[in-house]
């Protein structure tokens, strides 16, 4: 259990005002969680302070080598004012195995939760709670030893900052149009796809960039041996239902496993659909829309929560899903998990948890 010490900021910031849209991941609340690492020492000083500036040396390891990690889960205010996370178990679960695989000392499950619940409950008042509003939640890590030479840190800083946020997209439930890039790839099996790290964000820009210029909000990757297999949108997992079947890339190792992909299937399955999680090509894609067999095809992640695409771009092919509408599957994925995530449905499957 920590001893987290709670510095209260003195420069308490306004709330924001509800009627105006809440842009995602510009506004930071009043407070952040921090606790150090050394070897030898372990993780301490766990502390809840003001939301500031922090101090690096030029030299710290994460500013040459990228030695970080981060993550994003959800916090929620009910009707009857309760606060709940959603799956943070999962997150954290998810941040361990990112931890591992890029040599950063792991966080023990229960003060990670510890730190999360802190945080949460330092800034609630921050919680928004117009619909599709929520408290994006983002625990990251970094390496600061002043080093310059490839090898594991010795010290690092875990933060958790709080962001009041809205829809990640600016089509918000409408559907996104998404370019399906096939010059450069975001990861390979045996790479750190499957781990959350600003590396696999940062190698995703370039196509960003390109498929912004074209009118496209996101880009769809495909495997990086074969450029054949789907794998992910560059802030979401991704699903097609095709002649009723909900089909979604198996998990392969360069592929981030989300927790709302998770869930989406998870409640798939509840509810009695067929669902495949396999290799699924982009010849596969394109066959089904041409045969008029792509039904729906949708997005998942904690920021985007469940997004209708509405087109595809392949090369010169252009794919449209449902006439740009949103299919009744993503429709009611997305009613169910917003409604679980604000206590507005039974959880039956225990997916929150109270702060
Ligand atoms: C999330 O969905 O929480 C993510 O981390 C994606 C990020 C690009 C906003």
């Amino acid at each position: 259990m920590l001893d987290i010490k709670f510095e209260k900021s003195k420069n308490l910031k306004p709330i924001p005002d509800e009627n105006n849209p809440l842009v995602f991941g510009t506004i930071f609340t009043d407070h952040m969680f921090v606790m150090d690492y050394e070897t030898g020492k372990g993780w301490h000083s766990a502390r809840v302070t003001e939301y500031a500036p922090i101090s690096l040396e030029p030299s710290a390891m994460v500013f040459h080598y990228g030695q970080e990690m981060f993550e994003g889960l959800k916090a929620y205010k009910t009707q009857d004012e309760r606060i709940l996370l959603f799956r943070p178990d999962k997150n954290i679960e998810r941040a361990n195995n990112t931890n591992r695989r890029i040599c950063i000392p792991e966080i023990p499950k229960e003060d990670f939760l510890q730190a999360i619940q802190a945080i949460v409950s330092a800034d609630r008042k921050w919680i928004p709670t117009k619909p599709g509003t929520s408290l994006y939640i983002r625990p990251f890590i970094i390496a600061t030893d002043p080093y310059l030479g490839v090898r594991p840190s010795n010290t690092y800083k875990f933060i958790i900052i709080l962001s009041p946020v809205g829809p990640y997209y600016k089509e918000g439930l409408n559907p996104v149009k998404i370019w399906i890039e096939d010059d450069y790839v975001r990861a390979v099996k045996g790479g750190i796809g499957e781990a959350k790290t600003g590396g696999n964000y940062v190698a995703s820009l370039a196509s960003q960039v390109k498929a912004h210029d074209a009118g496209y909000s996101q880009v769809l990757w495909l495997d990086g041996v074969y450029r054949k297999y789907i794998e992910e949108v560059g802030a979401m997992n991704i699903f097609f239902k095709i002649n009723g079947i909900v089909v979604t890339p198996m998990l392969n190792g360069s592929i981030l496993p989300g927790v709302t992909r998770n869930s989406c299937i998870a409640l798939c399955k509840k509810w009695g659909l067929p669902l495949e999680e396999r290799k699924i090509s982009i010849d596969e894609v394109y066959e089904a829309a041409q045969s008029g067999t792509l039904e729906e095809v949708w997005g998942t992640g904690t920021a985007a929560v469940i997004s209708p695409v509405g087109e595809l771009r392949w090369q010169e092919h252009i794919m449209k899903i449902k006439d740009g509408g949103i299919g009744a599957l993503s429709q009611k994925l997305y009613d169910t998990v917003t409604g679980i995530q604000l206590g507005e449905i039974e959880d039956t499957l225990h997916w929150t948890m109270e702060v």
